[in-house]
């Protein structure tokens, strides 16, 4: 078995640096076209198919400005009709909500002119009913600059005293070099710091990097930030480790980004186990069981072709992670779910995600639809989530953030023709 891996993953690697310039448009992240080597995974798939939950009641949950009820959680849920423009132009939106009350969204212009990336700052004072444009991250030439990811610093570890009292902030995002066909030759997870509140940027810090000579291809992507227990950083960010194989990775600053400790791989699938985990998000939960204050992770995960969402859960602050489970996995096999977000919504919890579920012709990721479904939160280490999905924005949308913005209120962001949108999503 071992030999059969090494052997077709060098064969494939050529392959994979060829077709990952046609799955470009798609912007937010290189969704690797590796085929799983392992005759094992055919298998495996089963096993990940037989964990789906019963099968759903089709209601058509396309309503909004309606309450839903879900009895499987009992629980209320809507999503509003009207849409909020974030701005006129970028894709992968990701909000912050600081802590006087100020919402910015980070979004990426992808070769805006046939060669410059930008990565562009929107602001909202008025709770995210209107955006203006406020700043710019960074901008270069022929690179891969995306997955942008913002976090405000604790006092405990910004130097906002000294700034008159504006806000520090740290964005993350992939940021590799291409050469003059467009392959990836470096790899990095970059941070840049701002000390006035998201109005000026400067790069701060490489999170990890590598050639891609040196990883052989392998990339790394989509970073995710929270603030942990000592008011440190914690950044999460996804790892190819082998064909179709991806991991999850932690590194943590203690001085407000501008250095990282090693990078671990959070090891959140068996190494046998070749499953292409991503675009990881965290939230923070009481178990209302067992009283524990606990982490939940919803991450997407490619097992062959096909994408379907977990989770899993942390006690101790994100060093480990246990109790694996299944969220959501399309009837259809060849239907995916990816992309997912998580956020508190009063005491529940809202995901949302991308999914190609309602199309006839598969062409995953680009016919997705944003949709939402909901946990009534962690009791014992599980989370029970509704069954089937309220729709949030139709198709073409992608690459979904969301955060909590309110009581009983979170705000859906995603990019739909070409910039970033959002919808407010309400608990009853
Ligand atoms: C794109 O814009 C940048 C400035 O942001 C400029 O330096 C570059 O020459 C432009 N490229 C093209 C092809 O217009
Ligand atoms: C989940 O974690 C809790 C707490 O560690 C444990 O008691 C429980 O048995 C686990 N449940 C499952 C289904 O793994």
């Amino acid at each position: 078995m071992r030999l059969i891996f090494l052997f077709n993953f060098t064969s494939i690697l050529s392959l994979a640096t060829s077709e990952r310039v046609l799955l470009d448009q798609s912007a937010a992240r290189r969704d690797l076209p590796y085929e799983s080597p392992l005759p094992a995974l055919k298998w495996r798939r089963n096993i990940v198919r037989a964990m789906k939950p019963t099968p759903r009641d089709l209601r058509p949950l396309q309503v909004r400005d309606t309450t839903t009820e879900f009895p499987e959680i009992n629980a209320k849920f809507s999503v509003e009709s009207t849409e909020y423009k974030i701005s006129n132009a970028g894709g992968y939106p990701r909000l912050a909500k600081l802590a006087d009350g100020t919402i910015l969204s980070v979004q990426t212009l992808p070769k805006v002119n046939g060669t410059t990336s930008i990565m562009q700052v929107s602001k909202s004072t008025d709770g995210g009913k209107s955006f203006s444009l406020f700043s710019e991250v960074i901008r270069a030439q022929n690179k891969d600059l995306d997955n942008g990811f913002l976090i405000e610093l604790p006092p405990s570890q910004s130097t906002r005293v000294e700034k008159h009292g504006a806000p520090v902030l740290i964005a993350a995002y992939r940021n590799h070099d291409l050469d003059s066909s467009g392959n990836p030759t470096y790899f990095r997870i970059a941070a840049s710091r701002s000390e006035d509140g998201g109005r000026t940027w400067k790069e701060a810090s490489h999170v990890f990097e590598i050639s891609a000579e040196k990883s052989q291809g392998m990339g790394v992507w989509e970073p995710f930030m929270r603030i942990g227990n000592q008011g440190e950083v914690q950044l999460t960010y996804s790892g190819e480790i082998g064909p179709g194989n991806q991991e999850t990775f932690r590194a943590l600053s203690r001085d407000g980004g501008k250095s990282w400790t090693e990078p671990v791989n959070l090891r959140l699938h068996s190494k046998d186990e070749p499953m292409r985990d991503g675009m990881q998000s965290i939230i923070s939960v009481k178990d209302s069981e067992n009283g524990r204050v606990a982490l939940v992770m919803a991450l997407e995960v490619k097992i062959g072709a096909v994408v379907h969402l977990d989770y899993t859960i942390s006690y101790d602050d994100g060093a480990s992670w246990q109790n694996r489970s299944g969220i959501y996995d399309p009837e259809g096999d060849d239907k995916s779910a990816g992309a997912p977000q998580v956020a508190n919504i009063g005491d529940g919890i809202v995901v949302v995600f991308m999914t190609d579920e309602d199309t006839e012709h598969v062409d995953w990721p680009k016919k997705a639809a944003t949709k939402a479904l909901f946990s009534d939160g962690l009791k014992n280490g599980v989370l029970a989530w509704t069954k089937n999905p309220l729709l949030v924005d139709e198709s073409p949308s992608w690459w979904p953030g969301v955060v909590e913005i309110g009581d009983n209120e979170a705000m859906a962001v995603y990019g739909h023709d070409n910039s970033p949108r959002g919808r407010r999503i309400k608990k009853q």
